[in-house]
Parts: C-alpha cells; structure tokens; sequence
C-alpha cells in the first residue's frame, strides 16, 4: 500500500483546493484540526471508510466521526435534533465536542461501525473548516496515527505513520487542545461522556444538568466487556516505553524515580530539578490545559529517545485533567504504583472559610493534624539558620535571649518581594526539615493519614510534600463576617485581608477536592472525601 504521499500547506488556498479534490474523488487525506490530525475521507462513501480502517490498522466496529461545518449539516446525517443537541452545539461548536445521535440512513454503516448511531463534531480549526468546504461532504476522520500509537498533536507525529500510506498530508503545526474531542451521547437517558476531551464534564454539566461519565473513562474495562463506547476496548495511546503511573506527592515520586535505575521520568515543567534522571515534561502542574496540549508530543518524545522504563506523575482529574488522565492511564495500560507509607493530605483554602471544621473531621477519622502556622511559629525553628537571618535581615532580628523578634523581621521581609523571597529562600529548608520530621513522627505512631493543615501551602511550596490536596472555600461575604468576628477586626481590616488572597479558581485548579463551606459542608462530601482518601 505504498504510495507517493504529497505534503500540503494548511495556510494555502491552492493546497486545500487540492485536498478537496482528493476527497472528492475518493482518497485520503490527513488534515489538521484543532484537537488531533485527522485522517480524513468521505463520510458518505462506504468504500471510503473501508479504506480508513485499513489504512489505520483499526478494527472495522471502531466507528469514525463525522466532520462538518455548518449547523445545516447535522440535520441530514441524523434523524432527529434533540434540545439537548442544539444547546451543546451553541456552546461548544465549532470546537472540540463530539455529539453522538440516532443516525439517518445516509451515513453507511460501514462509518459507523456497523451502529445505528453517528458520532458529528464541528471542528474550529481554520484549515479543517476549509478542507471539509472544499471537499463538499461531510468527512469521516479518526485520529491519523495508527491504531494502538499515540495520536499525532503535531505535524511530525504524522509523518512517519502514514507517508505512503495516504494521497496528501496537510502541515498545520500543533495542534491547539493536543488531545481528542470529548465525546458525549444524547442516545442514552442521561447524556453520558464516553470520551473526556477538551470540553470538560463540568462544562458540560453546567449546559446540560445531569452528565454521567461512563464507568470505563476512568477504571479499565473488563476482557470481552460490553462497553458503550468500541473505542474503550481497545489498546491505545501506547508509546514503545513502558510506562508506570507513580501516585504520590513530589517529594515521594523524585524518591521513587532516583532509586531506580535506568528510568526516565514523565513529569510536569520544573519538577526534572528533583531528579537525578531524564525527564520528559506534560505541561505544568497545576494546569491542565497545558498537559493536555503536551502529552501526546511527550509519548512521541519518549520513543524518540529510546526510553525504556517510565515512570509518569499523576495527573490531577478535574476539568480536562479528567481527559489527560484518561489517555495516559491508557499509555500506561492501567499500571499504578502507589509508594508505601502514610498519604499526606494539605489542607488549605481561604481564610475564613471554614477551614478548621473539615481538619476536625479529618481528625476525628483518624488523620493526625499539622497545624503549620503554629511549627513556623516556634521560637526555637529557627536557630540553625539565625546567623544567615541576621546577615540578611539586620542583627536586631535578634531578641537578646536568642528568639527572633518575629514582628521586626516580618516589617523587613514582607517590605519587597526580593526581602520576602531571602526570607523564604532562608527558612525554607528548615521549616521543610521540621514538617518531615513531624510527619514522619506521625506516621510512626500509627496515623492513617497526615494532614498538613497550611493557609500557604502552594505560596510556601508545601504542596510537593502532599499526595493529596483539599480547598476549603466560601463566598467572600460570608468569609468577610467570619474574619470579623473570629479576629474582632473591622471590615476595612477584613477586607485588606481577603484582598491579599487567591481567588476559587486558583485553589480549583491546585486541588483534589473543593469544598464549598459557604452554609455548611454536607455530609456527603465529607463521606466522599473520605472514601477518596482511602479513610
Ligand atoms: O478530536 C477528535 O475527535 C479527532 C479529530 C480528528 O476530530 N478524532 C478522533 O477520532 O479522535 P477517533 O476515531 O480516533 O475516535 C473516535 C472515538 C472512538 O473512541 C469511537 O469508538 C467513538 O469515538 N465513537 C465514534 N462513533 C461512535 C458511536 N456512534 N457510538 C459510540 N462511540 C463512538
Ligand atoms: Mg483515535
């Protein structure tokens, strides 16, 4: 099946004349999209989707998604329009969502693997926009990389996988999300996500009502096991490495990582200064947007380097971390390694929102509680590091019995952000030596979990001791009175402090659980964090 393989520029009218053309007549043509390439044919044309199948190595009950370009479109292709449809389209059309209906009988069967069903998207991408205008039809396009591989987020991911194998691939660069469409069915009673992607299931929630998420998003489904989605069932996203998902904290996995030998490390931006092997990086840590758009070129990358043993940092489940777990729990073929010893939980949020009431019930289940603002605040902490202090800070830091003079360090630290980063560059390591001490201590008399209870986890860096991490927040009127009252201060006072402090979307985007203790935290969400946490 070799054949002379043309390159297209995606930013040239002419060159997407010509895929139109090749689609007319019947070939191939991988096209860029703003999620993955594509391996585009006519929808419509049953020998076409054949000639996929083949092409991609992909089973034959796999079906393909089906590509256009204007809200006129989707009426032919299914028999019918539901509400739900027509909202989602508004919201999220042209964009990474694919929505599954009844199909009518223009779309052979042959697309859609033998289902009664059809999988429509409207992609946003300029070029996959213009190639499917070109064409004149709708366009069958799974993603162009060969069954099983990783799918390609760029250009050169491409390349090797179907030269010769197809008329025309058109370079469009990266690709934007980096990782396939959500896929959502409005066949079942409930809408269902079969596919997380780039529209998240909060987002979705939030057009739709109820969502489920199938079962097998998340957990691997069972041998021979009927799954709602054929795509589930089958091996994918495997790079040559073999890939091991650590779920730890930072501190636990760089452990983990150093003691092995001949491992590369699969870990977020920044994190290769902990280790002592080569790392490939997914994104940052704390945003999923950016391991998505990564992930795909860093399972291209391993192989390109010849890695053999990898070993991946847990990525975060919420929003389209959901979708970024999804794919590499998959590359990884359900391998989990969790490091033996006590979990430990930080535990941060607003302040005035409630915080101590969630660390109470922690404790009450058997978690032994940090309160880190009372370590910092122990006059002897910090004696190892008072000479460099007073260097930095002036020697009146000094008491005369030996204790710091908190107040008049703090006046000088916290005047500029260069002072406060000496400050912290300082104490750091000794406030970090005295809470692995102390969870250490803990975890040796016997707690199930320990739990960091720090308003500053992230701004101090606490967060790589922690395996998990939990928010407590509420909306700010509330946590104004609150601070009043507990700290007796004025609502000027309260408010300059509230000022100073992140906003929901910052502790959302760093956290495991949120919990929202604006009335009250419900039972529920206390039963599910402790079941998540294993308590
Ligand atoms: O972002 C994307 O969706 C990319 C770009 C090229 O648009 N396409 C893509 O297609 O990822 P593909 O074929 O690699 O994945 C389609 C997924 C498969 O898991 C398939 O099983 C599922 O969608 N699917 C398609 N039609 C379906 C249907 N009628 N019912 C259930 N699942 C369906
Ligand atoms: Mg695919």
């Amino acid at each position: 099946m070799s054949m002379n393989t043309r390159i297209l520029d995606a930013e040239k009218e002419y060159d997407i004349k010509e895929a139109g053309e090749i689609l007319r007549r019947g070939g191939l043509v991988a096209i860029p999209t703003e999620t993955v390439y594509g391996l585009a044919g006519n929808a419509l044309d049953p020998s076409v989707s054949a000639q996929i199948y083949k092409v991609k190595g992909r089973p034959s009950d796999n079906p393909l998604i089906v590509h256009i370009t204007e809200m006129e479109e989707l009426q032919p292709l299914v028999e019918e329009i539901p509400e739900a449809a027509i909202r989602l389209a508004e919201t999220f059309w042209p964009g990474p969502l694919t929505i599954i209906l009844k199909k009518s009988d223009m779309v052979p069967k042959e697309t859609t693997g033998g289902l009664s069903t059809v999988a429509v998207r409207m992609p946003a991408h300029p070029a996959a926009r213009a190639v499917i205008r070109a064409a004149g039809v709708p366009l069958a396009a799974p993603s162009a990389n060969l069954s099983g591989l990783p799918s390609p987020s760029a250009f050169e991911h491409i390349c090797d996988d179907l030269n010769g194998r197809v008329e025309a691939i058109m370079n469009g660069g990266d690709c934007a999300v980096g990782l396939e469409s959500t896929v959502i069915t409005l066949v079942t009673p409930v809408p269902r996500v079969l596919r997380p992607g780039g529209v998240s299931v909060e987002q979705l929630r939030a057009v739709l009502g109820q969502v489920d998420v199938d079962p097998a998003v998340l957990i691997k489904p069972e041998e021979n096991a009927r799954v709602s989605s054929p795509g589930m069932k089958y091996k994918h996203y495997a790079p040559k490495a073999e890939i091991t998902i650590v779920d730890a904290s930072l501190e636990e996995y760089a452990a983990f990582v150093n003691a092995q030998t001949d491992a590369v490390a699969l870990c977020f931006e920044g994190e290769e200064t902990d280790l002592h092997c080569p790392a490939v990086t997914f994104g940052k840590a704390y945003d999923a947007l950016s391991q998505a758009h990564a992930l795909f070129s860093a399972l291209h990358k391993l192989d390109a380097i010849g890695a053999k043993t990898v070993y991946a940092r847990m990525p975060r489940k919420a929003g389209v971390g959901l979708a970024v777990y999804n794919r590499l729990i998959r590359a990884a073929a359900f391998r989990v390694i969790v490091p033996a010893g006590v979990p430990v939980v930080g535990l941060t949020g607003q302040t005035g929102a409630g915080k101590s009431t969630v660390s109470a019930t922690l404790a009450a289940y058997g978690c032994a509680v940090i309160d880190c603002d009372q370590v910092t605040r122990d006059p002897d902490l910090y004696k190892p590091c008072m000479e460099e202090l007073q260097k930095a800070f002036g020697r009146d830091i000094m008491n005369p019995d030996g204790t710091l003079n908190r107040r008049l360090l703090a006046n000088r630290a916290f005047a500029d952000k260069e002072a406060t980063e000496t400050l912290n560059r300082i104490t750091h390591p000794v406030i970090f030596d005295r809470l692995r001490a102390e969870i250490r201590q803990r975890a040796e008399s016997g707690a199930r979990c320990v739990v960091l209870d720090a308003p500053t986890l992230f701004e101090a860096g606490a967060d790589r001791l922690c395996r998990r991490i939990v928010s407590v927040l509420a909306k700010a009127d509330v946590r104004l009175s609150r601070i009043m009252q507990r700290d007796g201060i004025t609502q000027e006072e309260a408010q300059r402090r509230m000022r100073a402090q992140h906003d929901d979307a910052f502790y959302a985007d760093r956290s495991d659980f949120v919990l929202d203790n604006t009335d009250f935290i419900p039972e529920s969400a206390i039963t599910e964090l402790l079941a998540a946490l294993g308590l």
